[in-house]
């Protein structure tokens, strides 16, 4: 008997063949690994909730920079662990902050690595809330523009190559272009987290950057996970305000959401593959559950196959040794 699958069977056959006609192809060219930068110098603290990711000073930074260069990783995002946090998040925005520090040293090391950087205020506040609280407890979000527009500016100044606002406040987008743009940083383009969901897969992330809400939750700014038509509401509203690359995250539960806010834009498209779905598979690889080097590379490149064109996750270096590097 002849069946159809036939067809597909006879391309299988080989390693070669399947090469040949695979969809999709994982590069090192997808890949941006995230770094948690700390004050001090020499520092290189393995993350608990996050094994093999550090806290790393400016200088170790820039140590790592240097490897993820060699090893052709295009770039790297930053997240900043204050030495002090406040109500407003003022050592987000201070010039001589944690991430200009790292930026600074980073762009001596290794001067092509494209630094993107988080532009939020949660790693920065004492109440762990992305924006300043108003006296009902709420987040305002009107307050938090101003500052998240001075942040993106001391990024910029430090020489960030990209700003990648996180934090969910209605107008952001608009507000931060504005600021680059009267500053004389027109020229550098914003990866907006449009399409961020409340999701419980951050949790290693909170622990990493001790940014765990001290009150309340997400909930009123973050995206609720079983609604897929507002991520395109969301992210139509960001190319309005003028983003130049969309974030969704994070990126396996919501393949699905990859894949429609592929097709209804025509920006580029990238996934953060958030800390909790790296720490799920390395927490199953170390049950020896689980083959970790295969479901890494699986997982990567079906959140390609979804539709995004690069991806934001902590597996980027070893992933990229694997593809070759
Ligand atoms: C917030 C931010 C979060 C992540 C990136 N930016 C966490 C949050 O909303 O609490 C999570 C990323 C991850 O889990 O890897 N600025």
């Amino acid at each position: 008997m002849a069946f159809p699958q036939q067809r597909l069977r006879r391309l299988r056959r080989t390693e070669n063949l399947r090469r040949l006609v695979r969809q999709t192809r994982l590069a090192i060219d997808d890949l941006v690994y995230p770094m948690f930068v700390c004050p001090g110098s020499g520092v290189r603290k393995e993350i608990s909730s996050l094994p093999g990711c550090y806290h790393l000073s400016a200088d170790k930074a820039a140590e790592q920079a240097r490897q993820l260069a060699s090893l052709r990783i295009p770039g790297t995002i930053l997240f900043g662990l204050p030495a002090s946090k406040d109500a407003r998040g003022s050592s987000g925005y201070d010039p001589s902050g944690v991430v200009p520090q790292a930026i600074k040293a980073i762009k001596d090391a290794a001067p092509e690595l494209v630094v993107i950087t988080d532009v939020c205020l949660c790693e920065y506040t004492d109440h762990g809330h992305c924006g300043v609280i108003d006296s009902n407890q709420q987040v305002d979000n009107d307050a938090t523009l101003e500052l998240l527009g001075k942040m993106a500016v001391v990024h910029a100044q430090a020489g960030a190559d990209m700003l990648a606002p996180s934090d969910m406040m209605d107008g952001r987008v608009g507000v931060i272009r504005k600021a680059l743009d009267s500053e004389g940083f027109s020229h550098l383009p914003i990866m907006s987290c449009a399409v961020k969901y409340c999701s419980a897969f951050y949790g290693p992330f909170r622990e990493a950057a001790d940014s765990t809400p001290q009150f309340g939750n997400r909930r009123g700014y973050q995206m609720d996970p079983p609604n897929a038509r507002e991520a395109l509401l969301e992210a139509a509203a960001d190319i309005e305000e003028g983003a130049d690359i969309l974030v969704v995250k994070p990126a396996l539960p919501y393949l699905d959401i990859i894949s429609q806010v592929r097709a209804a834009t025509d920006v580029p498209l990238a996934a953060y593959n958030v800390s909790g779905e790296y720490a799920m598979l390395l927490a199953a690889e170390e049950k020896k559950l689980i083959d970790g080097e295969a479901a890494m590379l699986e997982m990567l490149t079906c959140i390609k196959r979804a539709g995004a064109d690069f991806i934001l996750t902590y597996f980027a270096e070893r992933a990229a040794r694997a593809l070759g590097a």
